[in-house]
């Protein structure tokens, strides 16, 4: 006898695209193969806190797969632990995670999916440790949870780039310039490797490599030594120059990482302007990483994430997150999934493969 009959899902964290696709396959799995029902809280643990929801049946996913961000909404603010209130004028931070608990309970809600980046997922934890049965599914563009061989949205945010480098290429080409393109990553420089792999890059630069504006300027002078005047950079946003320091845009005080890392994209231009004889423009490419619609494979990672998420709320184990490992779908402990962040071997093979083909990552 099932003791699980109804669900709830929520979306946490910055959008990615393939959230939907998520839902679609949890909502359609769980209705169908496991006779529960399911209830969706709006804009993340927002809605949890607040008690706002709606009910999921197959007809709110019908048509959404191919859809970018979440029919739920999301917000990277509203952590129930720590949720800013206003008192005389000042805000406070204040636990109100017993209340987020007693608006499950009074829905009936017997598992919570929540599926998030690594602040969501601590919140997930913290949830379970509190007696909540909780579901993880990792989500992030940035492709940095260790969990997970591979996020959903991180293929999307790949190809968006490897575009964006196909289009700078003709102005690099034409105009003889050194075009910079930024992307985002946090402390990650997925994104930037694997787009500048891509993209036929001359220079990535990856937070995990700290770079030489000297070895920079080799690169692009000996490539017009051969007769090539332009160079394409591509510069993860958590870039660090060697003794440097990551350029921080803004600091967001109610968000679960209130650092929000972005600049070093102009201050490589202006740097390199100064350095080589060519002209420098630089592109950030922001946002769009996470906008439209997935990719295909995004498309059947979300899903095949959903239906797992979906057939363990319904059966256990409770407290644990789905990954892709390998070729398979496995579930792991959120407490494992959340213990580190996964970033780029500088030893790595890919590293090795992207320097054999001619990529300078400014060392
Ligand atoms: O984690 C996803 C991500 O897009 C990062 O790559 C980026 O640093 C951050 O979120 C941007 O956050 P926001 O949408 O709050 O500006």
């Amino acid at each position: 006898m099932n003791s699980i009959k109804r669900i709830a899902v929520l979306t946490g964290g910055g959008d990615a695209p393939g959230l939907n696709g998520v839902i679609r396959a949890i909502v359609k799995t769980a209705i169908s193969r496991h006779q529960l029902e399911v209830y969706g809280f709006l804009d993340g643990f927002y809605g949890l806190i607040t008690n706002k929801y709606i009910k999921l049946e197959k007809s709110n996913v019908s048509g959404i797969l191919q859809r970018g961000g979440t029919i739920l909404g999301t917000s990277n603010r509203d952590n129930p632990f720590r949720f800013p209130v206003k008192k005389n004028g000042e805000t406070i931070y204040c636990d109100v995670s017993d209340d987020a608990i007693k608006n499950l309970e009074n829905l009936n809600i017997d598992v919570l999916v929540i599926i998030g980046g690594d602040g969501s997922l601590n919140i997930a934890h913290e949830l379970s440790q509190k007696g909540v049965k909780v579901i993880g599914v990792p989500k992030t563009i940035d492709n940095d949870l260790s969990a997970t061989d591979v996020t959903f949205g991180f293929d999307t945010a790949v190809t968006t780039a490897t575009e964006a480098l196909d289009k700078l290429h003709t102005t690099a080409e034409s105009h003889h310039r050194v075009m910079v393109l930024e992307v985002m990553g946090r402390y990650g420089g997925w994104i930037a490797l694997y787009s500048g792999l891509a993209g036929g890059a001359d220079v990535i630069l990856i937070p995990e490599i700290a770079f030489d504006y000297t070895k920079i300027k080799e690169k692009i002078e000996a490539r017009m030594a051969e007769g090539k005047l332009f160079s394409i950079i591509v510069v993860a946003e958590g870039a660090v120059e060697k003794e440097g320091q990551m350029v921080v845009a803004k600091m967001i005080e109610e968000s679960t990482d209130p650092v929000r890392l972005g600049g070093i994209g102009q201050v490589v231009t202006e740097r390199l302007a100064k350095l080589v004889g060519l002209e420098t423009r630089v592109t950030v490419l922001g946002h769009l990483q996470r906008g439209g619609s997935p990719t295909a494979t995004d498309r059947i990672l979300s899903s095949r994430f959903g239906v797992m998420a979906a057939n363990i709320a319904a059966k256990g184990p409770w407290g644990h997150m789905v990954a892709l490992n390998g070729k398979d779908i496995i579930n792991v402990p959120i407490v494992e999934g959340i213990k580190e962040l996964k970033t780029v071997n500088p030893n790595g093979e890919l590293v090795e493969a992207a320097k054999s083909v001619g990529i300078s990552f400014g060392i």
